[in-house]
């Protein structure tokens, strides 16, 4: 038997619109009950009687059994997810970033009150990867978990490569459909995949990493040189957030632009859409693909969490439960491409071994290993220096240097 779900909706933004639209096609048993907004002059597609802006209306409203939290102010989501997990309401939300900065409190709020948080919104839009991590994948071991998790950034990055749009149209575009944070430098930063890719890996490693302590370089000092040296090599660029187990003790995560070839499926993820690559043990490689971004992908998987609590259904967080006793850790070699100007800057990264030099006018690369370590005390340089680095884990051997 289902439970009928008296639904406090939070935002009625992009995904609260979409998820909206797909609700009222159904017949489930569940009602919104009301939503809360910030500005209550914006012009809505609903009767104005079932907004206000008083969150306490939902909070505090015994009849409302489920608070749905889309939002896109941190804090305030905050405050609202665990002040319902702890009055015994049950919460679907699609903040990644309030979740990965929060896991672990979250975590602690489920279990001490006995409610359930779910959040497959807040991964790659529509692909059910939380879900999977969760229950399909609960006793294999996962060697890797890689993909495309942030859509404006892909956009920007397909139009640029496969249409020559420069990035700021593409840019403005992404924001124009919805796609982009309020302040696209998460997008573009690589935070945003990095919120997400925190969240997945405590389904898939049982471990709750700091976002601090995690490498994110994005694409915004991307040039054309860089797209004319993955054009030559047919090579595409994608920015890829990687978890990777690299023994049975340890796990690192980092986000970076990758040279991705043909043959890998990330190559032909295009525009809006998100694919996350899964190398198991056993089952081996797999491929999840669908919309990462938008009003309707998104809240396509709000509602199926939404549907899931009719029936009680709560995260486990089976391998964190599991006790493998997996460390994060940031001591490990990298492949490297690096387009830089400050000469110092390539004597910094402390090269552990250098493939490649090259020098032609304005366009001087380098490729080679690197100690993540080193990339992360250096990142900020990076930035500043407006050096591109992407991950080139396809580099092999033939080795012109060593430093
Ligand atoms: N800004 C995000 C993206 C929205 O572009 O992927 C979906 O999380």
């Amino acid at each position: 038997m289902s439970t009928k779900l008296n639904i406090g909706l939070f935002g009625f933004g992009v995904v609260g619109q979409g998820l909206y639209d797909i609700i009222k096609t159904k017949n489930l048993n569940l009602e919104i009950k009301k939503i809360a907004i910030k500005n209550p002059g914006k012009i809505r597609s609903l009767a104005p009687e079932i907004f206000t802006t008083d969150k306490d209306e939902l909070l505090n409203n015994p009849e409302i059994n489920t608070i749905v939290e889309l939002i896109n102010d941190t804090e305030a989501a905050f405050e609202i997810v665990s002040t319902a997990l702890k009055s015994g309401k049950n919460v679907v939300s699609a903040s990644k970033k309030m979740i990965a900065l929060h896991l672990q409190e979250l975590l602690d709020l489920q279990h001490e009150h006995g409610t359930s948080l779910l959040y497959e919104g807040a991964v790659c839009g529509s692909i059910p990867i939380i879900r999977n991590l969760e229950e399909y994948y609960d006793n294999e071991l996962l060697h890797s978990i890689s993909g495309i998790f942030n859509g404006s950034s892909n956009y920007i990055l397909s139009k640029g490569f496969l249409e020559n749009m420069d990035y700021a149209t593409a840019l403005k575009q992404a924001q124009d459909l919805g796609f982009a944070e309020t302040d696209p430098t998460m997008d573009v930063g690589g935070f945003d995949a990095k919120f997400k890719l925190i969240i997945a890996a405590a389904h898939a490693y049982g471990i709750i990493v700091n976002p601090e302590d995690v490498l994110n370089i994005g694409i915004q000092n991307l040039s054309a040189y860089d797209l004319q040296y993955a054009r030559e090599k047919g090579l595409k660029i994608k920015l890829v957030p990687v978890a990777k187990e690299l023994d049975a003790q340890h796990v690192t995560l980092f986000v970076l632009p990758k040279f991705v070839n043909e043959s890998e499926f990330l190559y032909n993820v295009e525009y809006e859409y998100n694919g996350v690559t899964v190398q198991a043990a056993f089952a081996d490689q797999q491929f999840f693909f669908g919309k990462g971004a938008g009003g309707h992908p998104t809240g396509s998987a709000v509602l199926s969490d939404i549907a899931a609590l009719r029936y009680g259904y709560a995260y486990e967080y089976k391998k964190a439960h599991q006790k493998y006793n997996l460390n994060f850790t940031n001591d490990v070699e990298l492949k490297i491409y690096l387009r830089y100007e400050d000469e110092q800057l390539v004597d910094d990264l402390k090269f552990l071994h250098i493939y490649e030099r090259f020098y032609s006018g304005d366009f001087k690369f380098v490729t080679g290993k690197v100690n993540l370590q080193n990339l992360i005390a250096q990142q900020q340089r990076i930035a500043e220096s407006k050096a591109f680095v992407a991950f080139a884990d396809q580099l092999t051997g033939v080795s012109l240097a060593t430093a």
